[in-house]
């Protein structure tokens, strides 16, 4: 050992503490348990020493990579010297981070102990929150025994839902609470599933055993009785629709245990009607063979409307949202759009469909059922399944600062 003021203490240790899991040996600084003092006292040799048989508490230690990385190391080759992932080591110096910025917060000693022996996957996870979301995030994070998952779906519900501002039912959850934001983000995708369905009952189950306040519970209750107005995700007061309107997220496709691929057009007559009409997967490796030659793709999770949508699907790029019948917020002026249609399925049926349809007068757009009988619509260029709006920016990159 290189610093004399280190004295170390073999201890034994129970099996269950899983990021402690190599840990032989503890190392008490005498008197100063302090991080930046490891970094101060050690030379590199002995950091990595410290590092490579993890002598310390993995906050005590994370500074330490940090320190190597200023002295020119690279992630690789800590990793080879000391066995900590590269993964591993954003996540210790990032997690050690959020930990301090709890104690700049005065968190509750009994929040911060739960964080002693492990937990920085978790606190990794909620690196792109304010310090006080932080705070009610790490608690309910240990309260609720949540894995790493977990907490990156609590983060992103808590960092998403202010941008929700306007949703039905948003004002009856409690933007300070973590439960009410999370219960917020099962309530809204319980509500994109088809009604009734076993996955829209689920996630509203879901969304109500998380919520922490009264009035949410309320909210999610009516939507589960069947309270709750249908159609309310394409507008205000359009009873009925049977079309929802969903935002992609970033990332959600890869998510995504299974996936449609369809063909795109341009908002073009001409382009629907000649987009392939059926594609494919075959042999092994699932190969997607297209009926024709085409130039352009997507790939959308496989939501509930758009489940077996084989023969005919088309998704259809409009450049806004005003091709939408319904009222236009201020979205739908800054938004491109995609419109999923079912081209097998043309003819005008339900009153409350939505159709695609190309007016002389107006161009293509998206119409009602009721509206096109009125003008003698029998025929459509197909019916509209879904309305999907682009993932939003969020600076989900770590920057600078995460890395000191
Ligand atoms: C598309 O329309 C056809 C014909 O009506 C229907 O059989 C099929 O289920 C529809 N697909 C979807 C995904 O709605």
């Amino acid at each position: 050992m290189s610093s004399s003021s280190i004295s170390v203490i073999q201890l034994s240790f129970s099996a269950q503490t899983k990021s402690l899991r190599y840990v032989g040996i503890f190392f008490f600084l005498l008197g100063l348990p302090s991080a930046s003092l490891l970094s101060g006292t050690l030379d590199i040799a002995g950091r990595i020493d410290v590092l490579a048989n993890r002598l310390a508490l993995w906050y005590e230690y994370a500074p330490l990579i940090a320190s190597l990385i200023r002295e020119g190391f690279s992630p690789p080759t800590i990793e080879e010297t000391t066995g900590i992932s590269g993964v591993e080591q954003n996540r210790l110096i990032v997690g050690a981070q959020v930990r301090d910025s709890l104690v700049q917060s005065n968190a509750d000693p009994d929040l911060l102990a739960a964080f002693e022996t492990g937990g920085a996957e978790l606190l990794y996870e909620i690196r792109l929150l304010s310090a006080s979301q932080r705070v009610a995030a790490a608690r309910f994070l240990v309260e609720n025994r949540c894995d790493g998952k977990a907490a990156q779906e609590l983060a992103r519900a808590m960092k998403d839902f202010p941008s929700r501002r306007g949703d039905k039912g948003w004002e009856s959850f409690d933007y300070t609470l973590p439960g009410d934001c999370l219960s917020f983000m099962y309530y809204r995708q319980g509500k994109e599933h088809r009604n009734p369905s076993e996955q829209r009952t689920s996630a509203l189950e879901q969304a109500l055993r998380v919520a922490e306040t009264e009035a949410a519970r309320n909210v999610i209750l009516e939507e589960l009785e069947g309270k709750g107005e249908e159609g309310d995700t394409v507008g205000e007061g359009e009873a009925a629709a049977r079309v929802s309107v969903v935002r992609l997220r970033i990332g959600e496709v890869a998510e995504a245990s299974s996936v449609v691929l369809l063909p795109v057009s341009a908002a073009e007559e001409r382009e629907i009607l000649e987009a392939p009409f059926e594609s494919r997967s075959q042999g092994e490796f699932g190969v997607v063979v297209a009926e024709k030659g085409w130039g352009k793709w997507v790939v959308l999770p496989s939501w509930d409307p758009v489940v077996g949508l084989g023969k005919g699907g088309v998704v259809v790029s409009f450049p806004d949202a005003r091709v939408l019948p319904w009222k236009v917020n201020r979205w739908y002026k800054e938004e491109p759009i995609l419109v999923v249609a079912n081209r097998s399925n043309r003819e005008v049926g339900a009153d409350h469909g939505f159709y695609l349809v190309n007016s002389d007068a107006e161009g293509l757009k998206v119409q009602r059922g009721f509206a096109l009988k009125e003008k003698g619509f029998t025929q459509s260029l197909g019916t509209v399944l879904l309305v999907v709006r682009p993932p939003k920016e969020e600076n989900d990159e770590l920057s600078d600062e995460d890395w000191e």
